[in-house]
């Protein structure tokens, strides 16, 4: 029987972690549609264009190809900035909708995760989690991770840039983030990722479809 899982949540919430180990323990396929937007920015600046140019962002939406996702290029914090602002143009969010649409609609079943999952992707997904964690979590959890890597950033400034992507993708006109009426809310403040992923199976094998 097909399971779909939408997740939904703002940047650093967790929520792509979460969803590559519910794919892998349900054994279904992943869609990280942040990367559907990233690789959209990413043409946009290789065209040298600017990033809010409307045109060319609905240009390389038409014509997106096949994306890896290892590819950590695309997976910079400057690239996840130019995806939330390609991501403010409808144009650009329809042309997109077919593909995570097909995605969803696998005889499987499928674990997609982004901004809009169970509101406009998938508004009738089996089961539907907003994952999120306060600011301040969110830009603590980024800090560990930069300074992991020998990188020299400061918290107030991860803060301050956690916050500024908050606004712009909840405060977009088309899609914005948004938990829909029937997710079940996972805050992750104050959590791990085994509990998380523990609390996401549980909420799955009680709410989702017999299996
Ligand atoms: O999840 P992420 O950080 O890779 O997403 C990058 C940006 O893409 C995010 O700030 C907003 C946009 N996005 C979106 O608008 N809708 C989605 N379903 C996924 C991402």
């Amino acid at each position: 029987m097909a399971l779909v899982i939408a997740i939904d949540g703002p940047a650093a919430s967790g929520k792509g972690t979460l969803a590559k180990r519910l794919a892998a323990h349900y054994g279904l396929p992943h869609l990280d549609t942040g990367l559907l937007y990233r690789a959209v920015a990413r043409a946009v600046l290789a065209d040298g264009h600017a990033v809010n140019d409307r045109a060319a962002a609905i240009a390389a939406a038409g014509r997106l190809g096949p994306i890896d996702d290892r590819d950590e290029a695309l997976r910079s914090a400057a690239m996840g900035e130019a995806a939330s602002v390609v991501a403010a143009v409808p144009e650009v969010r329809a042309a997109l909708l077919q593909l995570q649409r097909e995605f969803a609609g696998r005889p499987s079943g499928a674990v997609l995760d982004g901004r809009d999952i169970g509101t406009v992707i998938c508004p009738r997904a089996d089961v539907k989690l907003f994952v999120t964690a306060s600011a301040e979590a969110r830009a603590d959890r980024r800090y560990r991770e930069a300074r992991g890597r020998g990188e020299s950033v400061t918290y107030e400034r991860l803060l301050d840039e956690i916050r500024a992507r908050d606004s712009r993708d909840a405060g977009r006109a088309v899609a914005p983030l948004l938990a829909a009426a029937d997710a079940r809310v996972i805050d992750t403040s104050q959590m791990g990722i085994d509990e998380v992923f523990r609390v996401a199976v549980t909420i799955v094998d009680t709410f989702g479809p017999a299996m």
